[in-house]
């Protein structure tokens, strides 16, 4: 949420602050902007626009060497020119760019106000640029201005401030917004995601919250906001600019989805142990002993995570026979919970990044609960805050609708659940056959994206309809409400989800032929049920695709989508992979912008 990059070296500094935007603008599109210095003077492209045009803005390069750049997911002020970043001060000396949100932003405003300074923005940044510049007359540098600065703001920030007339050094700041450092050769980068580093540099420092560094072309150096030094050697990220470029396709979200039985293959690689019958998860950092003492498993996570969570708790229910549930942790941080030392909580994230799913693990942490995380960002807040748990390995995930690291979510789930099961009730003889069917999701997972004309196809027959419902039972609820917020995010279709038995308690009223409805209808002991529900939609003129893995007699449903059989604890991974098409088709035939929703962004890094 919020792209920012920040360039110092040998080199002209438009191109490569330009080109690291690009690769960072899933994190916000509604503006874009450009600083650098330039002769002692800041000069300053932003506007209302996508990175795109902000490159003929900016047009050629000033030869300048140093510059910040940001592109904004809206939260203070509209997305206007003047609201666009970089912010400077009064006097143009300060330019500041920000990801994260000042919380008494209009307390320091009005003080900043009552002593004269007039605002161009209506943004909570610029309050910074101004509380910077105020403080470095009686500082000892730009750091210990930006310290100073910042220990009367309260809220989330990743910000980096340069001074223009001091362009041999970038001062950068991190308290609940990511930023990360990129190690060059006589060179520095800062960026709030290694997707903007990767083409320069592999090596990294991440900053932690509350961690200030000060940059130069061939240094850094990392403190506390007290001022204490902190030691940060760089690792090594472990992708590549590859891993960002679209290849043959025309848009990430479709790269995504055919990434898949890659990525699951890879999530699955050397966590099988067929001989036990069971999974390895070294990573979550329990033994034998501890995890059979867990009680209850919770997952917490946020959108699709959350979904997937519910997913993963059915999972848990089914094979470990442990209590299990899925709860928004956007709701968990704020309820006071009470936090059970025999359960097992399980933060789940893509990012990494979610302030939301970040907050919970830190309660959980004030609260001695025991977290593990399962996230797909190596170095993110949310890995390093849980310390041990298991990485997704999708691969980077640029499209703002998440799939395939949702997809590995739940497989990484089903490890779970399986180990958890092995300890537990779950025999021997089960536990070989979910191993055997985890191996082999991959090739049937391919088997869904080679049918990805028949499911266009469908997808393009109800491109006419506003609303959609999405129908599961048991198993198939989470997915429905998958399907359901894929399809609203990308398409802009009014989806809901329900579970089928509750249609009659209410929602049938809204069935007519205007209201289609997608049915999930898994070959196991709930057929006839599901059956059932597509007959009472049917009975009331509602059109209905139906997608499924058993024999439906003829004619049921207007269209029907074939998944491929797995096991049936494992159907719902397998069962929303057509949905993803689904959305995909649906959106693309209403000519959306696919991996750009509008309002959206990748990585809620904001409350
Ligand atoms: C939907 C989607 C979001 C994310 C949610 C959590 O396609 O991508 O709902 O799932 O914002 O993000 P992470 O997984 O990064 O914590």
């Amino acid at each position: 949420m919020c792209g920012i990059v920040g360039y110092l070296g040998g080199r002209e500094a438009e191109p490569i602050l330009l080109e690291g935007l690009h690769r960072l603008e899933y994190r916000g599109y509604d503006s874009a902007g450009i600083a650098v210095a330039h002769r002692g003077k800041a000069r300053v492209t932003k506007a209302a626009v996508r990175v795109g045009e902000l490159r003929e803005l900016v047009g050629k390069g000033t030869g300048a060497r140093v510059g910040i750049a940001h592109t904004r997911w809206a939260t203070h002020g509209e997305p206007t020119d003047a609201n666009a970043h970089p912010h400077l001060d009064a006097g143009g000396r300060i330019a500041v760019v920000h990801n994260g949100i000042i919380e008494n932003a209009e307390q320091l405003r009005a003080k900043l106000v009552a002593d004269g300074v007039e605002f161009a923005s209506d943004t909570d940044t610029e309050a910074l640029a101004h509380l910077v510049a105020a403080a470095l007359p009686t500082s000892a540098g730009l750091e210990d201005a930006v310290r100073a600065a910042l220990r009367g703001v309260e809220g989330a920030y990743g910000l980096v401030v340069l001074d223009v007339r001091n362009p041999g050094e970038l001062v950068v700041a991190r308290n609940g917004s990511p930023i990360v450092l990129g190690i060059g050769d006589a060179e520095m980068f800062v960026a709030s995601d290694v997707a903007a580093l990767v083409r320069y540099t592999q090596r990294v420092v991440y900053l932690d919250d509350g961690e200030l560094a000060t940059i130069t072309t061939d240094d850094y150096r990392t403190s506390t906001l007290q001022a204490h030094r902190t030691a940060k050697e760089p690792t090594i990220v472990d992708v590549a600019e590859d891993d960002y470029q679209l290849g043959e396709f025309t848009d990430f979200m479709r790269k995504e989805m055919h990434e898949q039985p890659e990525a699951v293959h890879r999530a699955l690689l050397g966590r099988l142990e067929e001989r036990f019958a069971t999974a390895r998860l070294g990573g979550i950092g329990l033994d034998a002993h501890a995890l059979r003492s867990v009680r209850r498993v919770k997952f917490l996570g946020c959108g699709s995570a959350y979904y997937a969570g519910q997913l993963g708790a059915n999972l848990v229910e089914e094979l470990a026979r442990l209590p299990a549930d899925a709860e928004p942790a956007s709701e968990f941080r704020y309820r006071n919970p009470v936090v059970d030392p025999d359960t097992l909580y399980v933060a789940v994230s893509q990012s990494g990044e979610t302030a939301d799913t970040l907050a919970a693990v830190q309660e959980l942490g004030r609260k001695g609960g025991r977290v593990i995380g399962v996230v797909n960002v190596v170095g993110s807040a949310i890995a390093r805050e849980c310390g041990s748990g298991v990485f997704l390995h999708a691969g980077p995930e640029v499209s703002v609708a998440s799939t395939k690291a949702v997809t590995n979510m739940s497989v990484c789930f089903a490890m779970l659940a399986l180990l958890l099961g092995r300890m537990r009730d779950l025999s021997v003889a089960n536990g070989r056959r979910i191993v055997t069917a985890l191996a082999d999701l991959p090739a049937r997972i391919a088997e869904v994206l080679a049918a990805e004309e028949e499911i266009a196809e469908a997808a393009r027959r109800f491109g006419a309809a506003r609303h959609m419902f999405f129908i599961g039972r048991v198993r198939g609820w989470p997915v429905a409400r998958e399907g359901a917020q894929k399809l609203k995010e990308i398409s802009y279709v009014h989806a809901e989800a329900y579970q089928a038995a509750e249609l009659k308690h209410g929602p049938l009223a809204l069935i007519d032929e205007r209201m289609p409805s997608v049915v999930l209808v898994p070959d196991d002991d709930l057929l006839t049920k599901n059956i059932g529900t597509i007959e009472q939609i049917k009975a009331r003129g509602g059109p209905v695709l139906a997608v499924s893995n058993a024999e439906l007699p003829g004619g049921l449903a207007d269209v029907v989508l074939r998944v491929p059989r797995t096991e049936p604890e494992l159907d719902p991974i397998l069962f929303a992979i057509p949905l993803q098409l689904f959305a995909y088709h649906l959106a693309t035939h209403l000519g959306r912008d696919i991996d750009k929703p509008r309002n959206l962004a990748k990585s809620v890094t904001v409350e």
